[in-house]
């Protein structure tokens, strides 16, 4: 949560910044702000509640110049959103200036110590603390900058990502991470410097991913030098990272999640590229294959997530318990890390996150590697923290996710999990050669399968004209199905605020059941698999009570349709591949309900993209 964006080098830096935080915005959108130095030495800070777009619009009159500045796109934790609780937070005598992502944990104590120095606060954030720190240690010893930083950092319980301009030194830049992603770009004669590589891509393609613990010393026309907090040289790897910058626009679409659902086909095809042979009749992920012995010898898989990453776990569970006899276990990272959980060396820890910087899962990983198991990632964002934390893993390579609904995420997300339980099983011997051949030339089909389904995306787009009255949902679904009905409810809560759950579709009968009269909408899950006919009576007893199905079915379905309200006809696919199909029109369904009652679908209300608060 919040994204941090800063610049040293030749060119005006308050542009540069701007952009950088509209490609951080899904990180969050409470409150923006921006300090720059310019040529007199004088520090500007402007701040203001709202979007980075606000910001821009407040500073239209303003001195915005200066070739040094850092910038900030905040996600509220510690105090509402609000202009005086917007960052850049500034030090008491006005002369440092700080952007920070994360938590400081004991700000309280820290406050109450530099209130009894005599300092005033003008925010209730828990930054504020640090840059008052950062100058009273400064001042007190007689330090320079790195110095303070360092010593401040070592008071400091919790996590950050900050960055921070000294007026007095406007040559000179300084970033600390614990806990919080910061990359810093290096170009020619000028340094970049941000939560995620996003911002910095159009400008240079090498990076540097700080440590937890690293502190970087950015100078204009010198060296990037990074040390820890006793001052240690950091050795640094600088990487090139491949990004197309296409795939941070939106292309010609209204909305980066309409965009998204609709580049899922051939981001499917990306993720199987060189994984699943142009044959179609072999799958190999690298990391099984390098790490066969202790995965084959795994007791136990357990499989930390949130969100909707969380969703697509409960998919790798049925997935990997059908296709290789292993028991699977999926655990919310956040309940997993505080119930002192049984993990041994003989545990598999799978943590899927799209960001890769998901902090309760990030949290899980270090404390399952703790007890010894073996960490296995499932992530997007390349060289983000959870990657790096992992022993090994398969990247779902999906390109940037922006809207802040997951949505090629989860089809990507499956798609590595069908992978690796494929993988698993042709090794562990658990599937048979028929099985595995029809699985995998049918997963090959699923992306042509996915351009069907976005055929249907007008039909959705006046079906969801119907139901913006309705203030619940109801989402079912059986096997493969169940996880689905739960990330089908998601999106729609998430971007419509319209109050969904997600149900196996027969414990309805042991309490929601009583929710269901005329006035709700309920979609079922009921393609033609083994448990076809059980959903079908399912159907039944919400049409008994005068329900409206919206039911998903197989492309032919005659007998749904004799019931159901409304039926969406999907092709046909393997019981275990279905949930990449059936997503498709749940992720259009819910999109179209939320842009029909005039919602902010990229950027709904209290959520940020990626969670790195507990
Ligand atoms: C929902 C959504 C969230 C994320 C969750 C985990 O659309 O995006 O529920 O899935 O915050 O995020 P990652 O996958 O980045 O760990």
């Amino acid at each position: 949560m919040c994204g941090i964006v800063g610049y040293i080098g030749h060119r005006p830096a308050y542009p540069i910044l701007v952009k950088g935080l509209k490609r951080l915005e899904y990180r969050g959108y409470d409150s923006a702000g921006v300090a720059l130095i310019d040529d007199a030495q004088h520090l500007n800070i402007y701040k203001t509640k709202g979007k980075v777009s606000d910001l821009e619009a407040f500073t239209q009159q303003k001195d915005t110049s200066g070739t040094i500045g850092i910038a900030h796109t905040r996600w509220a934790t510690h105090g509402e959103p609000c202009t005086a609780n917007a960052h850049p937070h500034y030090s008491s005598s006005g002369r440092l200036a700080l952007i920070h992502n994360g938590i400081i944990e004991n700000y309280a104590v820290l406050r109450e110590k530099l209130q009894t120095k005599g300092y005033t606060f003008r925010s209730s954030t828990d930054t504020e603390v640090l840059v008052q720190l950062i100058e009273y240690i400064q001042d007190l010893n007689q330090l320079d900058l790195l110095t303070a930083v360092q010593l401040a950092l070592q008071e400091v319980i919790g996590a950050y990502a900050i960055a921070i301009l000294d007026r007095e030194h406007p040559d000179q830049l300084i970033a600390a991470r614990k806990s919080s992603p910061l990359v810093v770009g290096i170009g020619q004669g000028e340094f970049f410097l941000a939560s995620d590589a996003t911002p910095i891509v159009e400008y240079t393609d090498q990076v540097v991913y700080l440590d937890d613990g690293e502190i970087a010393l950015i100078r204009r026309d010198q060296p990037l030098r990074i040390v820890d907090l006793n001052n240690v040289e950091c050795p640094h790897e600088v990487k090139t990272v491949a990004m197309n910058l296409g795939q941070l626009e939106k292309g010609g679409f209204p909305h980066f999640m309409l965009k998204e659902i609709f580049e899922q086909p051939d981001c499917i095809n990306d993720c199987m590229r060189g994984r699943v042979n142009v044959d179609g009749d072999n799958v190999v992920l690298s990391a099984v294959i390098d790490h066969k012995e202790r995965l084959l010898n795994a007791k136990r898989f357990v499989i930390v997530a949130c969100g909707t990453s969380w969703h697509a776990a409960l998919i790798g569970k049925h997935l990997i318990e059908s296709f290789c006899r292993i028991p699977v276990e999926v655990e919310y990272a956040s309940e997993f890390r505080y119930r002192d959980p049984v993990i041994t060396p003989d545990d598999v820890v799978i943590a899927i996150s799209q960001s890769g910087e998901t902090a309760d899962t990030l949290a899980a990983v270090e404390l399952a590697k703790s007890r010894g198991a073996f960490i296995y990632g499932i992530c997007n964002a390349i060289g983000s923290s959870i990657p790096r934390a992992t022993h090994t893993g398969s990247y779902i390579h999906v390109g940037p996710e922006i809207g802040v609904a997951s949505t090629k995420a989860f089809t990507g997300q499956v798609t590595v999990l069908t992978m690796l339980a494929l993988t698993l099983a042709r090794e562990k011997q658990t599937i048979g050669q028929d099985e595995y051949l029809y699985i995998v030339r049918q997963l090959v089909r699923i992306p042509e399968k996915m351009k069907e389904v976005l055929l249907l995306n007008d039909r959705i787009a006046q079906l969801a004209k119907i139901f913006t009255y309705a203030h619940n949902f109801i989402y079912l679904g059986r096997g493969y199905s169940y996880p689905v009905a739960l990330e089908g409810a998601l999106k729609l809560k998430e971007i419509s605020y319209i109050h969904a759950e997600g149900y196996p579709a027969a414990e309805m009968k042991h309490g929601p059941i009583a929710l269901i009269d005329a006035e709700m909408p309920v979609v079922v899950i009921a393609t033609q698999n083994g448990l076809y006919e059980k959903v079908l009576s399912n159907i039944q007893e919400i049409k008994a009570r005068k329900g409206r199905v919206i039911a998903l079915v197989t492309k032919g379905d005659t007998v749904v349709s004799q019931i159901a309200d409304t039926c969406i006809e999907l092709p046909e696919t393997p019981e275990c591949l279905e949930p990449l199909i059936t997503t498709v029109p749940l992720q259009m369904l819910a999109y179209h309900i939320a842009v029909c009652k005039g919602m902010d679908v990229d950027q709904p209300r209290n959520l940020a993209k990626s969670v790195t608060v507990e």
